[in-house]
């Protein structure tokens, strides 16, 4: 039993999403911010290490200009998603947008954004579906799991079923990567330097898959490889940094996590590429 444990931690692979949120403030300090990444990521590389996958979640107006001058290939997300295809939406950004850039990943329905937009479930539905319909991968970040079924119900609707459903016999037989991420993040555990403990987490993301379970929608890791074979993985964020990542990912149902404020600070960057 202990051996197998140890087996299956030492495969799984993780998936690391940095999101910056509104930072830096320039250009000029996007591009230092960025050479730490680009350093630790060549030292990971040599390393041999592919324990895990880091994607970046940067301010779209730094994107096109990091994406090009991106020697280590990082991979590069956006914070967020209009809910609309286009037309006339004052200061949105459309996935058709964000593709045509070569985006392939975007958060969806981070609290913060549904925090200050007032955003609906119906509106995180569609930037869903937006992400989908451009082939861009979304991570919905589920915040709080007061009436969890009835939320994801709401996102997850027949339009949302088919996308994925669409999308995995798109995918079958060629090398798989999930098709959306789940992101647990608690609100109360957002920045506060204090992550959830490690059973409520469990309980939270075994919630979401039995849900999503209901929906013929599955998780799976190849016990071998450790790589993602099934529809979706799932991932902690609140609080999670260089002191608590290794503790945190032996959460069973843990494939990953998003960091906030971690993702700034040059010392929590490379004590987190070297795991
Ligand atoms: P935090 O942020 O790591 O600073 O708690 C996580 C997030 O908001 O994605």
């Amino acid at each position: 039993m202990t051996a197998k444990i140890i087996a299956e931690q030492a495969t799984k692979k993780l998936f690391i999403g940095f999101n910056w949120k509104m930072n830096p403030s320039s250009l000029f300090d996007a591009k230092k911010l960025f050479e730490i990444y680009t350093i630790a990521n060549f030292e990971r590389k040599d390393n041999g290490s592919s324990n895990f996958s880091p994607v970046l979640f940067v301010p779209s107006l730094y994107f096109s200009f990091l994406q090009s001058h991106n020697p280590s290939n990082i991979k590069l997300g956006a914070q967020d998603i209009s809910n609309k295809e286009g037309g006339a939406l004052t200061g949105q950004i459309s996935s058709l947008m964000l593709a045509s850039i070569d985006c392939k990943y975007s958060l969806v329905g981070h609290s913060e954004t549904v925090k200050e937009y007032q955003l609906n479930t119906d509106k995180v539905r569609d930037k869903m579906a937006q992400a989908f319909e451009n082939d861009i991968i979304p991570i919905l970040c589920i915040s709080g799991l007061v009436d969890i079924w009835t939320k994801l119900g709401r996102v997850f609707d027949d339009r949302i079923i088919d996308l994925i459903q669409k999308k995995s016999n798109q995918n079958f037989g060629t090398k798989r990567q999930p098709l959306f991420v789940v992101a647990f993040e608690p609100t109360a555990n957002i920045g506060t330097g204090q992550a959830l403990n490690q059973s409520s987490i469990q309980k939270n993301l075994t919630e979401i898959e039995e849900f999503l379970k209901s929906k013929n929608i599955f998780k799976e890791t190849d016990p071998v490889s450790g790589h993602w074979v099934g529809q979706y993985i799932s991932i902690y964020g609140g609080s999670v940094n260089s002191d608590n990542i290794k503790e945190l990912s032996k959460i069973e149902s843990v494939d990953g996590f998003l960091l906030g404020g971690a993702s700034l600070n040059a010392e929590q960057i490379q004590n987190i590429f070297r795991l």
